[in-house]
Parts: structure tokens; C-alpha cells; sequence
């Protein structure tokens, strides 16, 4: 009974995904949470309230004036009662309104008074999913700090279209709203914690970038263990083929510069992991067009460097009372890890021999170095070193606490 005693407001939203919302309230009731559903309007034509009653075994609440609720302001009530809300199916349109702050019916008037963690289930049109302003809406809510599931890739109900727009599955949206309830509990309650990860791309023109083989494995699953642990974490991932962690607010972002500037917009937090596999130079200026082939032969590539995150965030006036850096290393490993300890103002070091199979790959050798001496792991699966990993950083939180 993972959600036993977890009052769940789950805000139906229209679509055809909504379907898919009756066998959620089966799942989230057999881990124990209690269901309390509002439909929104178009909701309505998809599920009936009848069949959504009798799942929850609850009243449905449709309508922002409603006589006899309303006598005691029934959306407050509803928002101050749930220990999570959960929107699923989430349109565009809910999605946008959300991000304007528009709450002109139940639902909308429910997320704007609610203090609790709201999880989001986009479905929609790929085309829809991908235009710039539900992109800029995701980003938004993002922002401030809701969580969402999906949507998945697959193919569309409606249209038989395919692409990115799928609600997440029942079983899935149940995993992140424990792993967001989880934060209730474990050691790192009550704590934020920014982690970078994958590589980042520099464009050259257009076109072409330059990147790296970061995979983002290993900085995702140390956001989805430290959320295990109970923490708030805010995931700044470059480009990845990965899926954002359960419970865990993800920014996307490209080069090193968005990155560095969706940390500054993160900070504070009580701990920063840099996992991220940065570009070090990105090309001078931004070639606006296509760089063709010509006759004076291949164009040279003039590179400047980029900021460093982890040294500016290490030694800036924000820092973290615990900052965490990576070092990849083919060589002098010990050494340069060390190094970069005390030039980037880390308190520890996470150092991997990437001259093997680590980049991309699905294991990895560590050794910790902090001003106390060097830690040697054995070499495990990332997530392996993710969880040791997240354990250890709660340890070193709680040290930081102690006069
Ligand atoms: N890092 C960062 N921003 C950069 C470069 C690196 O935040 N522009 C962070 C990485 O996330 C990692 C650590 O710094 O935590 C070490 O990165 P690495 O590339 O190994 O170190 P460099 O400083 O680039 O040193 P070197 O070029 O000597 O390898």
C-alpha cells in the first residue's frame, strides 16, 4: 500500500486519453490513496460522471458554482484537502490556461489554490505537443515547479498519427505520483537538490553541432535516486534519448550557456550534482545560415570557451552547502581530479576513467575525492553508483547541519 492514506485530487480533463483515467483510480485506490475526482466540462464526453463516481466511490465535482458547495468555498476546500493533484488527460488549452494563471472553473480555480504538488499527464496531437507555445507553457509550469508524466511516443487514438503526444500509462502516472509523495519521507525530505546531466550541443551553423557521447544516464539516475530519497529535485538535462525521471522536474536545454542559465534560474538549493558532460568551446558567433561548400576549401571552426558551470556555481555567492563535480579523466586520474576540487570549489569529486566503455555505457568505476581522501568504488551499474551515490550526499547534508 504505497499511497496508503494519500488523498489524491485527480482533475480529468477532455480528450480521449480520459479513458485511460478509470483504470488510474483503480490503481492509485489498490495502493491505498483515496480519489476524490473533478471532471472538467469536456471531460464529460469522453467519461461519465456515473462510471467516475463508482470507481471512486466519491462524489464528482463538475462545476465551479455549484449551490451547495460553493457555500464553503468548495475549491479551496478541494485544494487544501488533497496531498497531490494529478491532471490527466492535460490538454494544450488546460496547459496554457495553467500557465496564465486562468482559473475560470473548477479545475483551473483548484490549481491556482492549491499548495500541493500538482503532477501533469499531457496528452494531446503531436503537433499540438510540439508547437511553441504548449513548449512554452511546459517550460512555465516547469518553472514553477509542477510535475509531469509523458507524454509518451506512440500512436495517436484519434488519428492513428504518430508521434510524441500519448498519455502516459495509468501505471506510469501512479509511479511518479509516488515518487513525488515519497518526498514525504527519506533522508533528504525537506531538501532541493539541482542536478545537471547529458551532454550539451553547440551549434555550428543551423545544421551541424558539436557534441559528445554523454548518454545523460548516469546524472539521470542520480536525480531519480536522490527523489527516492525524499529530495525536490530540479534535473537540467542537455539532449538525451532518455525519458525524464518519475517525480523529478526536468528543464531541457542544448548548449552550455541555457544550461548555465536554467541553474542560476534553479538556485538556491541545499546541494548542486554537475554530472552534465559540457561542451568546453562552442563556435565564435552564430553562422545564421547553412555553411555551403565553396572553392577556398573546408571553413576553419574558430572556438571560444564556455562558461564553466560547476566553477561558476562552486565559487559564486549562491553555493550550495554541498557542490558535487564530475571528472572524467583518460589519464592522471587522482590528480586531476583533485585539481579540479579545489579550481571549481567542489567539496567532492566523483572521478570515472572514461578511457574505457563508461560514456554511453551501462556501468561505472568511481572514486569519490573530497579533502578527506580518495574513496574507491567497484565498479557497478550507474544506477548502482546513483543510489550509493544519493545516500552518501544525504550523509554529507546532514554533517553540513550539524554545528
Ligand atoms: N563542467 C561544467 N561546465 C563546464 C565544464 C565542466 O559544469 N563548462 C563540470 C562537469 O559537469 C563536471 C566537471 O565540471 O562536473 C568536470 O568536467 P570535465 O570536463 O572533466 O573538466 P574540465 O574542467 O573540462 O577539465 P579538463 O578539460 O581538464 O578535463
Amino acid at each position: 500500500m504505497t499511497l496508503a492514506d494519500k488523498r489524491i485530487l485527480l482533475i480529468i480533463g477532455g480528450g480521449i486519453a480520459a479513458y485511460k483515467t478509470l483504470d488510474l483510480i483503480r490503481r492509485l485506490r489498490e495502493r491505498g490513496a483515496a480519489v476524490t475526482p473533478v471532471m472538467t466540462r469536456a471531460a464529460g464526453e469522453f467519461v461519465t460522471p456515473l462510471s467516475v463516481g463508482a470507481l471512486t466511490g466519491k462524489k464528482v465535482y463538475g462545476e465551479l458554482f455549484d449551490r451547495d458547495d460553493e457555500q464553503d468555498v468548495g475549491h479551496i476546500r478541494l485544494a487544501r484537502g488533497a496531498d497531490l493533484v494529478i491532471v490527466a488527460p492535460a490538454s494544450a488549452t488546460r496547459m496554457g490556461r495553467m500557465a496564465a494563471g486562468i482559473g475560470d472553473d473548477l479545475a483551473g480555480a483548484i490549481l491556482l489554490a492549491t499548495r500541493a504538488p500538482v503532477l501533469l499527464a499531457p496528452a494531446m496531437n503531436p503537433a499540438m505537443w510540439t508547437h511553441p507555445a504548449t513548449r512554452r507553457s511546459r517550460e512555465t509550469l516547469k518553472g514553477d515547479g509542477l510535475h509531469f508524466v509523458g507524454p509518451n511516443r506512440g500512436e495517436m487514438a484519434e488519428s492513428g498519427e504518430s508521434g510524441e503526444g500519448r498519455m502516459a500509462e495509468p501505471l506510469e502516472i501512479v509511479a511518479a505520483a509516488e515518487a513525488i509523495l515519497g518526498a514525504g519521507a527519506g533522508p533528504l525530505a525537506g531538501r532541493h537538490v539541482l542536478v545537471t546531466s547529458g551532454p550539451t550541443h553547440e551549434p555550428i551553423d543551423p545544421v551541424r553541432y558539436i557534441a559528445n557521447r554523454s548518454s545523460g544516464r548516469q546524472g539521470h539516475a542520480i536525480a531519480a535516486s536522490l527523489a527516492r530519497l525524499g529530495a525536490r529535485v530540479t534535473l537540467v538535462s542537455g539532449p538525451v534519448a532518455l525519458a525524464d525521471p518519475p517525480g523529478v522536474s526536468t528543464i531541457h536545454v542544448e548548449t552550455a550557456r541555457e544550461m548555465l542559465a536554467a541553474v542560476e534560474a534553479a538556485l538556491p538549493t541545499d546541494a548542486a550534482v554537475f554530472v552534465a558532460a559540457v561542451a568546453d568551446w562552442r563556435t565564435e558567433g552564430d553562422a545564421a545560415h547553412k555553411i555551403k561548400k565553396g572553392p577556398e576549401g573546408p571553413p576553419s571552426l574558430h572556438l571560444v570557451e564556455n562558461p564553466d558551470i560547476l566553477r561558476t556555481v562552486g565559487t559564486g555567492p549562491r553555493r550550495p552547502a554541498l557542490v558535487v563535480g564530475f571528472a572524467a579523466e583518460t589519464r592522471d586520474l587522482l590528480e586531476n581530479a583533485t585539481a579540479k576540487l579545489e579550481r571549481k570549489g567542489a567539496d567532492l569529486i566523483v572521478a570515472n576513467d572514461v578511457s574505457g566503455d563508461v560514456m554511453g555505457g551501462e556501468a561505472n568505476t568511481v572514486r569519490l575525492v573530497s579533502r578527506d581522501g580518495v574513496e574507491e568504488w567497484p565498479r557497478m551499474p550507474k544506477e548502482a553508483v546513483a543510489d550509493r551515490l544519493a545516500l552518501d550526499i544525504a550523509r554529507r547534508l546532514a554533517e553540513t547541519d550539524t554545528p
